[in-house]
């Protein structure tokens, strides 16, 4: 069963109106939207904003449910010539806000006992990169930086873009997903559609203004996706 974690409404809302005979089962804190999408099976959940909410509900989807991938989709701040509804998927996700370098062994974003990021499953990689090539959306396939913060400038984040010159989207979930994905050994893929851009002067305007068209871009690829894997 495939499993897909949105953290906003707008960003679900899309993907759950594409489910066929769609159910609904509370685990824990989080409700469950099951169902099947092109005849696979799927799971779908609302994480809510932030590497808590997101670890909590990547913990529990993974515990209640048979899942043998995780997709997070939905929407984030781009840089590094990223246009607003462009798609970034992961090669790799780490956390921007973490910072154990005062012990010199780790590298900014790493987290004692991890990887410095956590690599994205290649074969959902190249399924979705085949899927966004049909589409023909522009996407670039890179890192993405998460943390606890909406970013609005590149200096928040400079340590990390001084490690990485590939980062194109910065949100605040999908590091704690890969994360919780990884400690579980199930393959994962990341893809967020830009909503703002870095330094951009309306940002929080932009967010707003593109939130959910590229929510929309986001779960279009979604359902291609799912029919392939
Ligand atoms: N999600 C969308 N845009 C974002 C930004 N600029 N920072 C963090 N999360 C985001």
């Amino acid at each position: 069963m495939i499993g897909i974690i949105g953290a906003m409404e707008v960003e679900i809302n899309t993907i759950k109106s594409q489910i066929d005979d769609l159910d609904k089962v509370k685990k824990g804190i989080r409700t469950f939207y099951t169902g099947s999408i092109s005849g696979k099976e799927v799971v779908l959940v609302l994480a809510g904003i932030g590497k808590v909410n997101a670890a909590v509900t990547t913990t529990l989807l993974l515990e209640h449910f048979d899942v043998t991938s995780v997709i997070n989709i939905g929407v984030a701040g781009g840089q590094n010539g990223v246009k607003h509804k462009d798609v970034v998927i992961s090669s790799e996700v780490l956390y921007h806000d973490v910072d154990v370098t005062k012990f010199s062994e780790y590298k900014h974003g790493q987290l004692p006992g991890s990887e410095p990021t956590y690599i994205a499953d290649k074969t959902l990689l190249n399924k979705t990169k085949s899927i966004l090539d049909f589409l023909q959306y522009n996407y670039k396939v890179g890192r993405i930086a998460s943390g606890d913060q909406f970013v609005y400038s590149k200096e928040t984040i400079k340590e990390v873009n001084s490690e990485y010159s590939d980062i194109y989207a910065i949100e605040m979930e999908s590091a704690a997903i890969a994360h919780v994905a990884t400690m579980y050994n199930v393959p994962f893929i990341i893809y967020r559609s830009i909503s703002d851009i870095l330094d951009d002067e309306n940002q929080a305007e932009d967010f707003d203004k593109f939130v959910e068209a590229a929510s929309l871009n986001a779960s279009k690829v979604l359902e291609k996706l799912i029919g392939v894997i």
